[in-house]
């Protein structure tokens, strides 16, 4: 079992790398191994709406995007993490989960996911609501903690004294081990995915 931890963020040792490394090293004590991927800091190109990963399902860019999705069936669960720009996520980590998803949301259907966020003072509620709304088009459960999974701080060393913060993410990390394991017995257990219908589309709405 693996989760795959996605920064988001400038910053490949800032806060928000010290939520995920929390969540990483409580998913290892629950024996579940995990994948730290930093996006970097080349810039991320937004969907231009092609339709072209419809045919080939990947982007014609070919760039991290591409090569995440190529690898996601390696991970039974997915954390994607972002530092708070401006009430809202990154611009990377919004240009990468818009043609991830594009091209690639058939892989993580119905695996649990979960969004971190990270900020010095506000704005995480609205972040962290963007971030999940690409789980809850797509079936994924959202997995939840004991507050919304938000780390306070400008930097690593004072998301360190967020100590309620970290917290939220062990509770949220044991909440989905938890819920991969579970998913897993299911499966072994021949308990199906649910039925889907052919999706309808009704646009003009
Ligand atoms: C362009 C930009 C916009 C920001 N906007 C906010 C904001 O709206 N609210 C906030 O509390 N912090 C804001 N911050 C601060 C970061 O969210 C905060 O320093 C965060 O912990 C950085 O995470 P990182 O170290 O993973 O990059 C902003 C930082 C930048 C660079």
């Amino acid at each position: 079992m693996k989760v795959l931890l996605i920064n988001g963020g400038p910053h490949e040792n800032g806060s928000t790398n010290r939520a995920l490394t929390e969540i990483a090293a409580t998913l290892k004590s629950e024996g579940i191994e995990s994948d730290v991927l930093w996006l970097g800091n080349s810039p991320i190109a937004s969907c231009i709406g092609c339709g072209a990963c419809k045919k080939s399902g990947e982007c014609f860019r070919k760039d991290i995007v591409n090569e995440v999705g190529a690898r996601l069936d390696e991970y039974d669960g997915y954390v994607f993490g972002s530092p708070v720009h401006y009430a809202a996520c990154s611009g990377a980590l919004s240009s990468f989960m818009d043609r991830l998803f594009y091209t690639s949301s058939k892989k993580m259907y119905m695996k649990p996911a979960a969004a971190v966020v990270s900020c010095r003072r506000g704005g995480a509620s609205a972040a962290f609501d963007e971030i999940n709304k690409y789980f809850t088009i797509n079936c994924m459960p959202v997995v939840s903690s004991q507050y919304w999974n938000q780390i306070h701080g400008s930097d690593a060393c004072e998301a360190e004294q967020d100590l309620e913060g970290l917290q939220t993410m062990r509770t949220l990390t044991r909440n989905m081990a938890y819920m991969i394991k579970a998913f897993a017995l299911a499966k072994e257990n021949g308990l199906a995915l649910p039925e889907r219908e052919a999706q309808v589309r009704t646009n003009f709405i």
